[in-house]
């Protein structure tokens, strides 16, 4: 099963993705982690040139494109080998993010993203996929405070606040596929609700 994590910065979707795996891990699920942009020796070299705050001439196409190369490093070289194997895939980030940021937060097409997104993945989408909802102002406030400032943290908050309504419409078209989370509450309470989500939906599948 394949299973992705989205949101807005500062949502704190990374942090918990280590203490989800070794739970899973623990109940006896083979897990796999990684993340967006990077996750391969090539994808990280493509994520130092994404994030450099100095590469403020980047153009939105740009950034676009070099998301989806380093997506398609990850699914080939990692994500679809784990999937054959039967394992657990749990992914920070994905194609939706390109569709909520690059679709929603800089105005390109959602219906050529969405094309160039079945490419890149080789039409590779996520079983499901949660939604760690916090509002931007605060999340990006939470990102600051963090002091892990990157090119894309420092778009403007209307940026921001389209990615946020961008996720929530996305989550709205497919309710199958996303759940959505309150990521306000304590880091344990969000814990607790994703975990719960998880083995739910794992019991269903062999059920
Ligand atoms: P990262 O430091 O990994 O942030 P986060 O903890 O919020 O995931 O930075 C990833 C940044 O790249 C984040 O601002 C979201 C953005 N992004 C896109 O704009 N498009 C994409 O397709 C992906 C994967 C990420």
């Amino acid at each position: 099963m394949f299973i992705t994590f989205e949101g807005p910065e500062g949502s704190g979707k990374t942090s918990q993705i280590a203490p989800l795996a070794d739970f899973l891990r623990e109940k006896g699920y083979s897990v796999v982690t990684t993340r967006e942009p990077g996750g391969t020796k090539i994808g990280d070299q493509v994520r130092e040139i994404l994030m450099r705050l100095e590469n403020t001439s980047m153009h939105p196409r740009t950034e676009t494109l070099l998301f989806l190369a380093a997506r398609a490093q990850l699914v080939e070289q990692c994500i679809r080998p784990e999937l054959e194997r039967g394992n657990l895939v749990l992914c920070d980030r994905y194609a939706d993010s390109t569709l909520a940021y690059q679709g929603y937060g800089h105005g390109n097409n959602l219906q050529t993203l969405r094309q160039l997104l079945d490419f890149a993945t080789g039409n590779l989408w996520p079983d499901l996929t949660l939604l760690l909802d916090v509002d931007p102002e605060q999340g990006l406030r939470r990102r600051r405070a963090g002091g892990d400032w990157n090119r894309l943290d420092a778009y403007t908050l209307a940026f921001h606040k389209r990615v946020w309504n961008g996720y929530h419409e996305m989550a709205q078209q497919d309710p199958q596929r996303w759940v959505i989370i309150d990521a306000s509450q304590s880091f344990d309470a969000v814990q607790d609700q994703i975990r719960e989500i998880i083995l739910k939906r794992l019991h269903s599948r062999t059920a």
